[in-house]
Parts: structure tokens; C-alpha cells; sequence
């Protein structure tokens, strides 16, 4: 079966009828067009939402949507140095913005959060926009943008914001709760996977993007390496693996300590006991002081093997261990953003009773058919085509009928989400990518990068 064309028609005209104009220029989509439901925030232009949206532009050759969308953006990037706790820190891009048509002129008003619900600095932002421009590049084959010095100088205000220095002693990026696609408390505080990886693919983008003799270069690279090396090694679970972490001493000291981060093992859940299979492996959701947060998480998992941050035999037991699973992970519609769901006192205690994020619903391990892209295209880059295609008839099948929810709930995925809006735009841009994927594989060169083979680990570590 493949998709019939009525269908991606109709996606397209969806998509187009969500383009915002700004001066009588395209740039960016609303976050939703679903007319029987309040709008609030919406109406806006999210820049995590619109790098999907922007993918899709850029594979129909559509590029100056998304140039418009970087250049503005750049505009509104915090670019002022200050130390009022109040005010977005210097480099931090927008979670969205509107346009403002009050007066007899248009503005963009930028949000950084203090808009949205509880407050929460969008840390993925930047990376997004990052791996937007990289697209770009690839796209038209054009680096000037990215090289003029205004352009050079907002990568390099996002690569300050990452890399100074803080209360640090790992290279994954430490944040709050609810700094990038989950905006909401779900115990992804710390340093949970989705961020590291996203930070890792972004920090792979402005290495490109950069003059080559530019001195962040160097910073970046290392960086790159010791990420690479830590997350491969810490965050990584595979049967093997839980058996040692099973068997784990604890209350270790110094350097050569195996169980590094103190974990009890009786902090194993029990559900993984049971539904870890023989075969596959992925990264864990978070790592920190006696915490290993045992919730598989799409985005990550996904962000990882396209980046290759994942080794390619890591990369290619994340999709087996999907396939083996396909029942809990994606069951009627492609993918839950987590597995599994919390549940009764975890879930009172992890998320302050959040009553949009019950057990098996919207964040907390509700199925998001925007995620599609990336399951399709880091089904590509290990060469499962044929997981390809099934996740994209499988979305076929509803999401048209549907009206494009933003998510799904249940534990296979079959209701459409209780509070969920239709004609979402990254859940239309995203089955259209996935669509563009199948269609012409070469596209994923948007997206993917190749091993980059430098590990390094930091000079106190210990073979293991
Ligand atoms: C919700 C999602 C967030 C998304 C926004 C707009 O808040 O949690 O990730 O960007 O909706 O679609």
C-alpha cells in the first residue's frame, strides 16, 4: 500500500493555509488552526514546531519561508549582556513569536517562555535553529547567510550560552524541568537525553557553520568528543548492561569506582525487568547522582542515531529494540514520546498532579505523530526502509481522517488526545517529511550527519 496523493495534497494545503506573514513575507506557521478550540498560545509561531515545518518547505524546495524565519529570529535573539535574573540570558532564541498588527505597523514579539505555562526557558531553541540553518545550507547549497557576520555572530552567542562555565562537572548540558519539547514538569530535570542530544547535533551544525579557522572550532570539537564519549558509555542500557547495573556495589569511591553515578540497583524498575528485550538497546531518559532515569524517550533515542551520536552498532539495536517493541513504543500511531507512563503516587509526586499529563496522555507517554519524521528518517539512516514505510502507512491510515491531532493517548495510541488540537501543524509538516523521506531518501542528508570518531574521555576516567 502506499499513501495516496489525495491525502498528501491535502496535508500541503493544510501546511500552507498555518503560513504566518510578516510585511507581506511568509515567515513561519501557526502551532495550530484547530478552529473549535481556544487558541492561546497556538496562534504562535514555535520555532521547535516550525523546524518541522521548515524541513518540509525546504524538501518541496520551498526555501524562503525558512530563510525569512532565520533572519527574523536572529532579530529577536537575546542579545543584550545582563545580569537581571528577569530578562532571557544573552544568546537564548525565542519559543515562539507572534506578530503584532495593533498599531499602523507590523512587530514580531518574541517569547521566551514567560508566556507559557509555568515559565520555562526554552533551551532547545537554539538548537533547533541551528540544525535549521544547517538544513538550509544543504538545501540550496548556499553558505552565505550562515557567513555573514551577523549570521556568525548569533551561532557563536548560542555557543556561549552552552559552553561557559557552570556548577559543572559532566559535559551534558544541565537544565530545569520542561525545557524543551516536554514544557511541562515530567522529572526531566537534570540532564535528560533529549537535550544532550539535540545539543550534540547542534554543536555538529555549527562546527560546519563557522569560518574553519574560527577559534570556537576547537572548543566545539572537544566538546563533541567528550559528549560522545559519555553518553556512550553512561547512558547506554542493553541486557548485558542492566545485568551489571543489577549486580552493582554500591557506595563506591574515587576514581575507580564501577558504578560511577552510585546507583542501587534496587532503583530498577520493574517493568524493565520484564519487557527489556534479548535484542536492541537504547539511551536511558536522564543521568545523574544516584539517578538513572530507566523511560525510554523517542526523541532522544531518534536524535541520537541521526546525529550519530550513537555508535552505528548503538544506532541500529535503538531500531531494533523499536521493532522488537513497536506494541509499547508505537502500537496504532507513530511514536510515544516516552515509555512507560507514570502512574498513581510517582505520577502525583513527578509531574505536582498535572491533569493534562495523566498516566498514558499527552506528555506523559501519549503518542505524538509529529515525531514521525525522525522515526522514519533514523529508520533510513540504519537502513530499515521497510520501518519506514509501515510507521508511514500506519499515520496514513488516521491522521488525515483524523484532522491532525497533536497527540494521542492510550497505551497503543488509539484515542485521539483528550485536550488535543486538530490541524496541528508540526503533526501535518511532520507526516509530510516522513512522506518526502520515504519518497527520496537523499533528503536525509538534511538532517543526518556521519560518525565523527573522535571520543574523548575526560583524563581521570579509567578504561572500563
Ligand atoms: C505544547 C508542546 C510543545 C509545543 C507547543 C506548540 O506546549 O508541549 O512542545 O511546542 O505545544 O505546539
Amino acid at each position: 500500500m502506499g499513501v495516496p496523493n489525495e491525502v498528501i495534497e491535502s496535508a500541503w494545503q493544510a501546511l500552507e493555509a498555518g503560513i504566518i506573514n510578516y510585511q507581506g513575507r511568509p515567515v513561519g506557521t501557526v502551532a495550530a488552526r484547530d478552529l473549535e478550540m481556544d487558541a492561546l498560545n497556538y496562534d504562535q509561531c514555535f520555532t521547535r514546531d516550525f523546524f518541522v515545518s521548515a524541513l518540509a518547505f525546504l524538501m518541496k524546495g520551498e526555501v524562503e519561508i525558512v530563510r525569512n524565519f532565520l533572519q527574523e529570529t536572529l532579530k529577536l535573539q537575546s542579545s543584550e549582556k545582563q545580569m537581571d535574573c528577569y530578562k532571557p540570558g544573552q544568546g537564548l532564541m525565542p519559543a515562539s513569536f507572534k506578530v503584532d498588527h495593533s498599531g499602523k505597523e507590523e512587530y514580531l514579539i518574541a517569547d521566551f517562555g514567560e508566556h507559557a505555562i509555568a515559565k520555562v526557558a526554552p533551551v532547545d531553541s537554539g538548537f533547533w535553529w541551528l540544525l535549521m540553518l544547517r538544513a538550509y545550507v544543504k538545501a540550496t547549497n548556499d553558505l552565505s547567510l550562515a557567513r555573514t557576520p551577523e549570521f556568525q555572530r548569533g551561532i557563536k552567542l548560542l555557543i556561549d550560552i552552552c559552553l561557559t562555565t557552570r556548577f559543572d562537572m559532566f559535559p551534558t548540558m544541565l537544565v530545569a524541568d520542561g525545557s524543551f519539547m516536554i514544557d511541562r514538569r515530567m522529572g526531566v530535570y537534570g540532564y535528560p537525553l533529549d537535550i544532550q542530544a539535540l545539543f550534540y547535533n547542534a554543536l555538529r551544525a555549527a562546527r560546519e557553520l563557522l569560518v574553519p579557522e574560527d577559534e570556537y572550532i576547537d572548543v566545539i570539537k572537544e566538546r563533541l568528543g567528550h559528549l560522545a564519549y559519555y553518553l556512550r558509555l553512561y547512558y547506554w542500557l542493553d541486557v548485558d548492561r542492566l545485568n551489571e547495573i543489577y549486580r552493582y556495589k554500591t557506595e563506591e569511591y574515587g576514581i575507580k569506582a564501577v558504578n560511577k553515578f552510585n546507583i542501587y540497583p534496587d532503583a530498577i524498575p520493574e517493568w524493565l525487568k520484564d519487557w527489556f528485550p534479548d535484542e536492541g538497546g537504547f539511551f536511558v531518559g536522564n543521568l545523574g547522582p544516584a539517578r538513572m532515569d530507566f523511560r525510554f524517550f523517542s526523541q532522544g533515542n531518534l536524535m541520537a542515531v541521526i546525529g550519530q551520536l550513537a555508535s552505528e552498532e548503538q544506532s541500529q539495536s535503538i531500531i531494533d529494540l523499536i521493532s522488537v517493541r513497536w506494541d509499547s513504543l508505537v502500537g496504532r500511531m507513530p511514536i510515544k514520546v516516552c515509555f512507560p507512563a507514570i502512574e498513581g503516587r510517582d505520577w502525583e509526586i513527578v509531574t505536582g498532579c498535572d491533569a493534562k499529563n495523566t498516566p498514558w496522555s499527552y506528555h506523559n507517554a501519549g503518542n505524538w505523530p509529529f515525531l514521525i519524521w525522525l522515526l522514519t528518517a533514523a529508520s533510513l539512516k540504519t537502513d530499515r526502509s521497510e520501518l519506514a514505510q509501515f510507521a508511514l502507512e500506519t499515520a496514513a491510515k488516521r491522521l488525515c481522517k483524523d484532522n491532525y491531532p497533536e497527540y494521542y493517548d492510550g497505551k497503543n495510541g488509539r484515542l485521539i488526545g483528550k485536550e488535543a488540537r486538530k490541524f496541528q501543524t508540526w503533526t501535518i509538516a511532520g507526516f509530510l517529511v516522513a512522506y518526502e523521506l520515504v519518497n527520496n531518501p537523499k533528503h536525509l542528508e538534511l538532517i543526518s550527519f556521519p560518525e565523527d570518531d573522535v571520543l574523548i574521555a575526560c583524563s581521570q576516567e579509567l578504561p572500563t
